[in-house]
C-alpha cells in the first residue's frame, strides 16, 4: 500500500491510541486482582509468626499484588477489637466494592476437610454475583494428591532438627478430623515411612490418635521423642493438648511412658520449604 498522509495520519493515531490506552487498561486490570489469604486463624499471639511469613513470601512470590486475609473461625472473627478479622464472605463482599474483579484464593488448610469444602462452597457462591466478583479460583491445601503427600514427607523430614538421632522419634501431631479427608494423615504416614521409620503422624481430634502412636512408639522401642505440630499454626491445639502440662497432654503422656520428650514449637508456616508448597498451590491457580 501507498503511503499517502491520509494514511499515515491513520497509522499515527492508532499507535497514540495504543500507548494512550494500554498502560490505562494495564494499570486497570491490575487494580481488579486480589489474593485472598484463607486460614482457620488463631488466639494465639504468638503462632501469628506463622500467618506473617507465609504472607512474606506470598508478597515475594507476586509483587505488587493486592494481597488479603480471611479467618474462617467465627469466634475469633471480633476478639480484638484493634485488629478486626474478616470472614471470607465479609472480605469477598468487600473486595467486590473496591471494584476487584479477579479473586485468587490460597486455601491455607492442610488437608480438604471440612473447612476446605466450606470455603469451597463460599467460593462458588460468591462467583459471578452481579457488580460482584467474576472470577474466584481456589487453591489446593498442602495435602490434596499422591504427589503432594510424598513432597510434604520429604519436606517434614528435611525440616527434622539437625540434632535429632535416627533412633530418636519425631512425631506429627495433626488436628485431625471426622471428614473422609481423615484418610490423608495415614497417607502421609506411609510416605514418611518409606524414608524414615522413626517418623511419626498423629491427630488430636482423628486418627491416628494418641493412644494408637503411643502404642507404636513403644512397639518400637522409643526413648526419645521429638514432638511437632502438623498445623499450619502452632496455636491452641500445640499448646495446650500437645505441649501442655495437664497430664492428659501428648507430651505428659509420653513422659509418664518413660520417654524423653523434645518439643518444636512451630506451626508449618514457620517452615519456608512447606510455605514453598502452598505458595506453589497458588501460582498453578493465579496464572
Ligand atoms: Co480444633
Amino acid at each position: 500500500m501507498r503511503k499517502t498522509p491520509k494514511n499515515m495520519l491513520r497509522t499515527l493515531c492508532l499507535i497514540l491510541l495504543m500507548l494512550w490506552t494500554c498502560p490505562a487498561l494495564a494499570a486497570q486490570a491490575e487494580t481488579k486482582e486480589a489474593i485472598l489469604l484463607v486460614a482457620f486463624g488463631t488466639s494465639v499471639q504468638k503462632a501469628q509468626t506463622s500467618y506473617a511469613n507465609v504472607e512474606k513470601q506470598v508478597r515475594t512470590a507476586f509483587p505488587g499484588k493486592e494481597i488479603r486475609w480471611a479467618w474462617t473461625a467465627n469466634s475469633l472473627l471480633n476478639a480484638d477489637p484493634k485488629s478486626p478479622r474478616f470472614s471470607v464472605q465479609e472480605a469477598l463482599a468487600k473486595l467486590a466494592t473496591e471494584g476487584v474483579r479477579k479473586v485468587s484464593i490460597l486455601s491455607l488448610h492442610v488437608i480438604p476437610g471440612s473447612e476446605y469444602s466450606n470455603l469451597a462452597r463460599t467460593a462458588r457462591a460468591f462467583e459471578g454475583l452481579p457488580k460482584g466478583v467474576e472470577e474466584i479460583r481456589l487453591s489446593q491445601p498442602l495435602l490434596y494428591d499422591t504427589d503432594s503427600v510424598s513432597k510434604v514427607a520429604q519436606l517434614l523430614i528435611q525440616s527434622a532438627p539437625k540434632e535429632r538421632k535416627p533412633d530418636e522419634a519425631l512425631v506429627f501431631v495433626g488436628h485431625g478430623t471426622h471428614h473422609t479427608a481423615g484418610v490423608y494423615y495415614p497417607a502421609l504416614q506411609y510416605y514418611l515411612h518409606t524414608r524414615d521409620k522413626n517418623v511419626f503422624v498423629g491427630t488430636v481430634e482423628g486418627s491416628p490418635d494418641l493412644e494408637a502412636v503411643l502404642k507404636t512408639l513403644k512397639a518400637n522401642a522409643i526413648r526419645k521423642v521429638w514432638l511437632a505440630p502438623l498445623m499450619t499454626v502452632a496455636g491452641d491445639h500445640a499448646v495446650n493438648d500437645l505441649f501442655g502440662p495437664e497430664k492428659d497432654s501428648w507430651k505428659q503422656i509420653f513422659v509418664a511412658n518413660g520417654m524423653q520428650v523434645e518439643i518444636i514449637g512451630k506451626g508449618l508456616g514457620e517452615y519456608p520449604i512447606l510455605v514453598e508448597q502452598w505458595v506453589q498451590n497458588l501460582k498453578s491457580v493465579v496464572n
